[in-house]
């Protein structure tokens, strides 16, 4: 189903979401003040944002040279701290490597049919060495540097992904790119102060893909604290949960959150990946 419009629920000028809101189109032609609970149009930005979906079927239908440019354009347009570009792409077309990628991200064997992968890692070497050539006392790369490169780097991702579902093009994050650091520096011939951040696939949607339904969100309210955190809100999560899982509650939301706990959080693919950013960390910062 197409989403035309947005309706506002909760309506504070100094809360992010209605202030973003609020510069809709047709408020500010109009002039007119938003009022709790009118529904404004969306524009196509946003109209592509509730759209997007994760895609881990693609048809077989190359992704032409055109758009492959106008994605990665995109992804350059993105912000980034101090206008660095604090990140280096790697666009994987060996199909051996992809089929690598697939074993070595947690077993994912979508990866290796999707048509684009590209790899966002946060670079800093390029920087460091020109310090290092044309300034005298030059301090290493630390972590601010490490966590600064990798926001670039997955802001970068995110305008990819959204420049690519706007020309019918799907995608899917692979965070598991994060794990097997030492593999994926092997793999990827990374030198020091280059890490990766992102993987993303891309491919056109199968039917099935398109007609898959989006994963439920939380509420805004729920998840917007205005000036300080609110713990309050925070410990609302078992009703947050059960907004999430369709309304369950009681001992089916306990059990469906403890499949979950052993799904995601105690899995092995996640004790590998705090293992693997470990290093990460240790080898960008020594
Ligand atoms: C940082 C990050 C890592 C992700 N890693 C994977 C992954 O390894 N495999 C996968 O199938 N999906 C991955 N996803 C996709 C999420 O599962 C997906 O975004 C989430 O379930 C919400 O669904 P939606 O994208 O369809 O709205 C990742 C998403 C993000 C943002």
């Amino acid at each position: 189903m197409k989403i035309k419009q947005i309706k506002i629920v909760c309506l504070h000028f100094s809360n992010p979401i209605c202030a973003f809101l609020c510069k809709g189109q047709r408020i500010q032609r109009n002039g007119t003040n938003a009022k709790k609970g009118m529904v404004i149009n969306m524009n196509n930005t946003i109209k592509e944002l509730y759209e997007r979906r994760s895609v881990r079927a693609f048809e077989d239908r190359e992704i032409g040279k055109e758009e492959k440019s106008a994605i990665i354009e995109a992804a350059l347009q993105a912000p980034t701290a101090g206008n660095m570009t604090l990140y280096t792409i790697l666009d994987v077309t060996d199909e051996e490597l992809k089929k690598k990628l697939s074993v070595t991200c947690d077993n994912q064997p979508f990866i290796a049919e999707a048509k684009m992968v590209l790899i966002f890692l946060a670079d800093y070497r390029r920087w460091y060495k020109i310090f290092e050539k044309h300034c005298s006392d030059v301090r290493r790369p630390g972590e601010g540097d490490l966590f600064l490169a990798q926001a670039d780097a997955l802001i970068a991702a995110q305008n990819a992904v959204v420049a690519a579902q706007s020309l019918g093009i799907g995608s899917c994050y692979i965070g598991d790119i994060t794990e097997n650091y030492e593999i994926h520096k092997e793999l990827l011939g990374l030198p020091k102060y280059v890490v990766p951040a992102a993987m993303v696939v891309f491919g056109y949607p199968t039917a099935q893909q398109k007609e898959r339904k989006k994963p439920t969100r939380f509420k805004a309210s729920d998840i917007v604290c205005e000036n300080t955190y609110s713990k309050e809100k925070a410990d609302r999560m078992e009703e947050m949960l059960s907004y999430h899982t369709g309304g369950l509650s009681g001992r089916e939301l306990s059990e469906w959150i403890g499949r979950f706990c052993k799904r995601k959080w105690n899995s092995e693919f996640s004790r590998e990946m705090s293992r693997s950013c470990r290093a990460i960390i240790d080898d960008f910062c020594k």
